[in-house]
């Protein structure tokens, strides 16, 4: 799972920095929908779950966390503490955000608008869907 990270181009000057993010240049899907997380707290870890569906697109906009990514055969964990590195989750990828710094705010892009039914909430549930996958 080497490849869902991406170093974005900073469009920067004088006055400052910009990253410009498209739908299908940036990023593999068209966005329906923006959310971010901040006020976390250290040791609370958030997320803990996949999506049937849903692809999501991490940006910590400031400050840092973690995101371990885990397709059920790899679990990879990665830092996101640059306004211009972007993490790709795809759906069916258990992902859990983690060791959020104070000031961290994680910039959340999906394809999809929120679907409680989306969510696979239980690891066990996770795991034997994924094996259902990969077994056929
Ligand atoms: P939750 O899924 O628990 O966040 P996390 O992914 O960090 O574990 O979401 C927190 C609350 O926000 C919960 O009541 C559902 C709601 N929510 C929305 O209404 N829309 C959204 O797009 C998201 C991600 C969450």
């Amino acid at each position: 799972m080497n490849k869902l990270l991406t170093n974005h181009k900073v469009l920067g000057d004088e006055r400052g920095q910009l990253i410009a993010i498209e739908s299908g240049i940036h990023i593999p899907f068209e966005i329906k929908r923006v959310f971010y997380i901040y006020g976390t707290q250290p040791n609370v870890p958030r997320g803990q779950h996949s999506h049937n569906i849903t692809k999501q697109y991490l940006i910590a906009v400031n400050g840092s966390c973690k995101v371990t990514l885990d397709d059920g055969v790899n679990k990879v964990t990665y830092v996101l503490d640059q306004p211009h590195i972007g993490l790709f989750q795809d759906a069916m990828v258990w992902g859990t955000m983690h060791d959020f710094s104070p000031d961290c705010v994680l910039l959340v892009l999906a394809n999809e608008h929120y679907d409680d039914q989306d969510y696979i909430r239980s690891y066990d549930d996770f795991q034997k869907l994924i094996s259902g996958e990969l077994n056929g």
